[in-house]
Formats: C-alpha cells, sequence, structure tokens
C-alpha cells in the first residue's frame, strides 16, 4: 500500500501524487495543482482549523472518540491522582517526570520567584476596584515584559529558563493581588515554606493569623484541578501563544494574548458562565424550559460540548469525583442538583445526543470553586494559573521546531475588485 494520495484535477485532467504522513498531506504540496500558469496553485479553505495541524507536538494526546488525554503519554487520570501541579508543570515542559533531585530544584526554583516587583503591586493598584481579575490578570502578564528584557532572548536557554520559573512562580501571585485588590484588602506576601497550590490558598485568603494552615481535602482538590488544567493541546489560547510567539516576541508578550484568547466565554470564561446560568435557571423545575430555549437556539447548555471530545470530557469524570470530596467538607453546593439534573436531562436528549454534546470540563469545575469560596469572576484565572505550563511548553517546541515560521494564513479575497479612488464631494 502506497502511502500517497492520487489527486486529479478536472479542470485540467491533471493527476498529482501527494505523499501522506502521519495522517496527513501537506496543504503546501497542494500549490503545484494549477489551472493555468498564472495561476497560485490549490489552496485549502478551512475556518476555525476543523481539520488543519499547525504543527507536529510531542507535549499532550488526545483521543477525542474515546475521551482520552495523556500528557507526554501519561494518563491524565494517572497523574490526577498520583502527582502534584509541580511535577505535573515539569513533566510538560521538560517532557520527563522529575527524579527526587529534579523535582526538589524545580520547587526551589519556583519559591525564588514568588514574589512580585513593588512597582508591579503599585501598577495592579492603579485598576478599578471592580476590575474583572481576568483583565487585570491579562494586563500585569503584559506589563512583565517592561521588567524582565532580558526576556527577549528567546534563542538562549537560559534566558528561557528563567522566564519559565519567574512565570509558573508568579501567576499564582498575580492572580491573589488581582482577588485581594477586588475584595479591597491588602495584599499578602507569599509565604514559601507551603507547596504551591497551599501558598496560593494563603495569598488568597490569610487574614490575621501569623501563618496560613489551609484544609488538605481543599488544598489537593485545587492542584487536581491544576493538573487536569495544564495543558490541552492546540486550543484557542495555546495556538494564540504559538502564534503571536511565533513573531518571536517575548514570551509575556505573548502569554498575555494567549491569556486574552482564555478569557472569552467559550473557552477559559466558561466555568465563569456555567455558574451565572445555573443560578438564572434557579430551580430544578425551571430545567426543561431552559433546555427548550437552548434547542430553540436562545443560547447554549455551557459547559457542554468540545471541539476535540465527542465523548465524555475525562477531565469532567475527574472533577465530578473531586467535587464530592470538597463537598464533604464545605457542605453541598445548591446548585449542585441543578447542574446534576441538568445533566441527566442532556444526556437523554435528542438533540444533545445527536450532536455528541457532553459536560466538558468547565462544568462542574465552578461548582467546586465556588464552594472554595471564589468569586465567580476569578474562575477563569483559576484555569490561567495551571494552563500558563501548557503555553510555556507549547512556546518552546514551537520556537526550536526548525518548521516553524511566522504563522500567517491566507484567505480567499471576496472583497470589491480595483477601483478608482472618488473625491469626498462626489460621493
Ligand atoms: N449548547 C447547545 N448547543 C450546542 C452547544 C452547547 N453548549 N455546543 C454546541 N452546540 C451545537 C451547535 O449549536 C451546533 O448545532 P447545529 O449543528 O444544529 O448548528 C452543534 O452543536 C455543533 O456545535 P459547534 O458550535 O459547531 O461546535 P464547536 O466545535 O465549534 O464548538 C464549543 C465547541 C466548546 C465552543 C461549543 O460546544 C460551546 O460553545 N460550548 C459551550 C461553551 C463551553 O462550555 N466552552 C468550554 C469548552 S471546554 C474548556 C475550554 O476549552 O476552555
Amino acid at each position: 500500500m502506497a502511502d500517497t494520495l492520487t489527486v486529479t484535477d478536472n479542470r485540467t485532467d491533471k493527476q498529482y501524487e501527494l505523499p501522506i504522513k502521519d495522517g496527513v498531506i501537506r496543504a503546501t504540496d497542494l500549490r503545484q495543482i494549477k489551472a493555468a500558469p498564472d495561476d497560485a496553485g490549490l489552496m485549502t479553505y478551512d475556518p476555525a482549523f476543523m481539520n488543519t495541524a499547525a504543527c507536529r507536538s510531542r507535549i499532550t494526546y488526545i483521543d477525542g472518540d474515546k475521551g482520552i488525554l495523556e500528557y507526554r503519554g501519561y494518563p491524565i487520570e494517572q497523574l490526577a491522582e498520583k502527582a502534584t501541579y509541580l511535577e505535573t508543570a515539569y513533566l510538560i515542559i521538560f517532557g520527563e517526570l522529575p527524579t527526587d533531585a529534579q523535582l526538589e530544584e524545580w520547587t526551589r526554583e519556583i519559591t525564588l520567584h514568588t514574589m512580585l516587583h513593588e512597582n508591579i503591586k503599585k501598577l495592579m493598584e492603579g485598576f478599578q476596584y471592580d476590575a474583572h481579575p481576568m483583565g487585570v490578570f491579562l494586563s500585569t502578564v503584559g506589563a512583565f515584559s517592561t521588567f524582565y528584557p532580558d526576556a527577549k532572548q528567546i534563542f538562549d536557554e537560559q534566558s528561557r529558563k528563567k522566564q519559565i520559573h519567574r512565570l509558573i512562580a508568579k501567576v499564582p501571585t498575580i492572580a491573589a493581588y488581582a482577588y485581594r485588590h477586588s475584595i479591597g484588602r491588602p495584599y499578602n506576601q507569599p509565604d514559601n515554606e507551603l507547596s504551591f497550590t497551599g501558598n496560593f490558598l494563603n495569598m488568597l485568603f490569610r487574614m490575621t493569623e501569623l501563618k496560613y494552615h489551609s484544609n488538605p481535602v481543599l488544598e489537593r482538590a485545587l492542584d487536581v484541578l491544576f493538573i487536569l488544567h495544564a495543558d490541552h493541546e492546540q486550543n484557542c489560547s495555546t495556538s494564540a501563544m504559538r502564534g503571536i510567539g511565533s513573531s518571536h516576541v517575548d514570551p509575556y508578550s505573548a502569554m498575555a494574548g494567549a491569556a486574552a484568547a482564555l478569557y472569552g466565554p467559550l473557552h477559559g470564561g466558561a466555568n465563569e458562565a456555567v455558574l451565572r446560568m445555573l443560578k438564572e435557571i434557579g430551580t430544578v423545575d425551571a430545567i426543561p424550559g431552559f433546555i427548550k430555549r437552548v434547542k430553540a437556539g436562545e443560547g447554549r447548555l455551557m459547559g457542554f460540548g468540545h471541539r476535540i471530545y465527542k465523548s465524555y470530557d475525562p477531565r469532567a469524570r475527574i472533577i465530578k469525583k473531586t467535587a464530592d470530596e470538597v463537598f464533604e467538607v464545605t457542605g453541598r453546593n445548591p446548585l449542585l442538583d441543578i447542574a446534576l439534573e441538568l445533566e441527566r436531562i442532556a444526556l437523554q436528549d435528542e438533540y444533545f445526543v445527536s450532536r455528541k454534546l457532553y459536560p466538558n470540563v468547565d462544568f462542574y469545575s465552578g461548582l467546586i470553586y465556588q464552594a472554595m469560596g471564589f468569586p465567580v469572576t476569578m474562575f477563569p484565572v483559576l484555569f490561567a494559573i495551571p494552563r500558563t505550563a501548557g503555553w510555556i511548553a507549547q512556546w518552546e517546541e514551537m520556537l526550536l521546531d526548525p518548521e516553524q515560521k511566522i504563522a500567517r494564513p491566507r484567505q480567499i479575497y471576496i472583497g470589491a475588485s480595483k477601483r478608482d479612488y472618488v473625491p469626498l464631494n462626489k460621493r
């Protein structure tokens, strides 16, 4: 069996043989197919990249039909059960699970970089009291490029490593300051004796006590949520990170763009939208009416559906279990009954079944965050903290891939053909 595709161009009756490698043909191989000598050659048209691979990657594997998610080959279920977020971040960025010594060194480097420059704090203080924390987060990440101009040395391995440490270490501090700012409380300094997640909870919730002790069940639950959100291959924000990074800008500027992409309600803003939706539905009795409106095209069932997963999102299954553990500590979130009933009805309904719409990662995560005391506006920020690991790993992979160049899609021009300028008084 030849690994080729034979194409007949019926405009010219010419035949072409295109190589197939790894299950794909190269779009540029189509350029040789021309209807006339001055023809620029055949292109593919693929809005929203429904069927176009833009890179080769070794980081995350997803089988959407089977509901499989693996980081560097390790199943998400095993990582969520056995690993910590910091270990997972190391795995995603460097390709292998760390040894004892490597984990110790990695943890030490991260704790060395948790503090923010005092001027960053001042910058954050300038935001309105009701500024959305995700807007504050992405602006502050962008501002980092002015504090660390050495980050422009993107082809210097040591410089890249330093920015990786800074980013992983500082994103929880930015997130916590954004939260404290929104509730008008003083910022809490990082406590480097605590775990990554324990310190984050300390910066968020410590009041007057000298030492903050988080509940170990909640600390672990947040760590698991961080593991589940750490990477998800070529999603909207990761594509933004790669696309912006392909111009060779510094990683902070690229990541501000990635975070902006994550902010949208169809992506990382969905967990916030789910909570608002559950509140709006209000009671279990109101669910059938809500489903009817969704089916009539009046809004979406937020937290349902996924471009890649066409069966249950494996992260949603783990989150559902984590939710039970969290609710044992915090008490049951009253919106859970609405969520469970919504899921039950939707999974039986022909509209959702035929479109393969299942709960995604965001359907239950918001309920956990709310039970832990986070306001809904913090939900996308809680997604951005762990996704930083994925963004950085994908950015570095793109930079070091000799096949990558500045990202630049083509277009089909459908506008006016050439015409002469009309003076203002003749229009
Ligand atoms: N509720 C109702 N109908 C839906 C939904 C939904 N949540 N999602 C998709 N559909 C319908 C859609 O109307 C379309 O129907 P039809 O064929 O009759 O026009 C069909 O299902 C296919 O939808 P699509 O919009 O072509 O699918 P997509 O791959 O472009 O969109 C999605 C994927 C995640 C943007 C979409 O499912 C959605 O908007 N979901 C709600 C938002 C959400 O939960 N986002 C979080 C995604 S997971 C975490 C992350 O990536 O950040």
